[in-house]
């Protein structure tokens, strides 16, 4: 496929997404949304992809929503306002539980659905020169779709603070509020992204993707017998299959495992 807004650049198991409009910092309208969720669609499909990264060309990794793709979406009739809306949910939603682990690599802007973006992935990696907000109210909205990831990577108490203050979040304070896992100088971004992927391919894909799986089911369920049997039932499983049976027998034989180096 084609695209006007995103670059895909695969290199080996990793396949990058790079957000294309640097002119605009990246920010995103319906067309960027479309490309995302048929280049995350694809991506999910490709069996040769085990690590996802999202990345943004020119001095920001994204500012968000495209303000005058906004102000055109408010001007439109309500169901055409919805539907619209429901298709940036709808693509934060397949970015969010794709089956294989995604990377934001931030730096520069990444503000109000850049902040989602990187939310919205496992892991995100940022160079010391980004810049996080939640700046929706000071433009009179609200970072509504956005939401349910940036909660889940800040929590409801710093979600409180930063969604009515919008304030800039530097990238210090972005570390220690969970929303930022590795913190680096911009000339050791790559490095950094490099040592986080090696780390993911040492683990097995199946039980990678059952991971992320396992932390949806439980991160927002109560402590309670149902959830005590599905988490027996999760192990139980995997352990019957052929990852973890070549994963236990790599390590009693001091080998590495076949799905290290590609072979799955
Ligand atoms: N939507 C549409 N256009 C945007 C944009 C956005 N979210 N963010 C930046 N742009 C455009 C600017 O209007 C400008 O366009 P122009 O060259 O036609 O004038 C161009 O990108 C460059 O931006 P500029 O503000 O001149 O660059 P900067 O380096 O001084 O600042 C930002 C960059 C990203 C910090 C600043 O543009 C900004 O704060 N943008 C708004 C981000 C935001 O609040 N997003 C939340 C949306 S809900």
């Amino acid at each position: 496929m084609q695209y006007e807004f995103l670059e895909i650049e695969k290199q080996g198991q990793v396949s990058t997404v790079w957000l294309n409009r640097p002119d605009l910092h990246n920010a995103f309208n319906e067309g960027v949304i479309s490309e995302l969720q048929a280049a995350l669609n694809a991506i999910e499909d490709d069996r040769e992809v085990r690590v996802v990264v999202l990345a943004g060309r020119g001095k920001s990794f994204s500012a968000g929503a495209d303000l005058n793709w906004m102000k055109k979406a408010g001007e439109a009739a309500l169901e055409d306002n919805v539907a619209d809306a429901c298709k940036l949910a709808n693509m934060l939603y397949t970015l969010s539980h794709l089956s294989k682990p995604t990377i934001a690599r931030v730096h520069g802007a990444a503000l109000g659905g850049g902040m989602g973006l990187a939310s919205a992935c496992d892991i995100c990696v940022a160079s010391t020169d980004a810049k996080f907000a939640t700046s929706e109210v000071r433009l009179g909205l609200a970072p509504s779709t956005i939401s349910p990831y940036v909660i889940r990577a800040i929590g409801e108490r710093q979600a409180r603070r930063y969604f009515l203050t919008a304030e800039r979040i530097d990238t210090k304070t972005a570390q220690h509020i969970g929303l930022v896992h590795e913190l680096c100088q911009p000339e050791d971004l790559d490095a950094t992204m490099d040592t986080v992927i090696q780390a993911i391919l040492q683990g097995a894909p199946e039980a990678q993707a059952a991971s992320k799986s396992l932390i949806d089911a439980v991160a927002t369920h109560p402590v309670d017998e149902d959830l005590i049997t599905m988490t027996a039932e999760h192990i139980a499983n995997l352990r019957t299959g052929l990852e973890a049976k070549e994963g236990l027998r790599a390590f009693l034989d001091k080998r590495v495992p076949a799905w290290i180096g590609g072979i799955s």
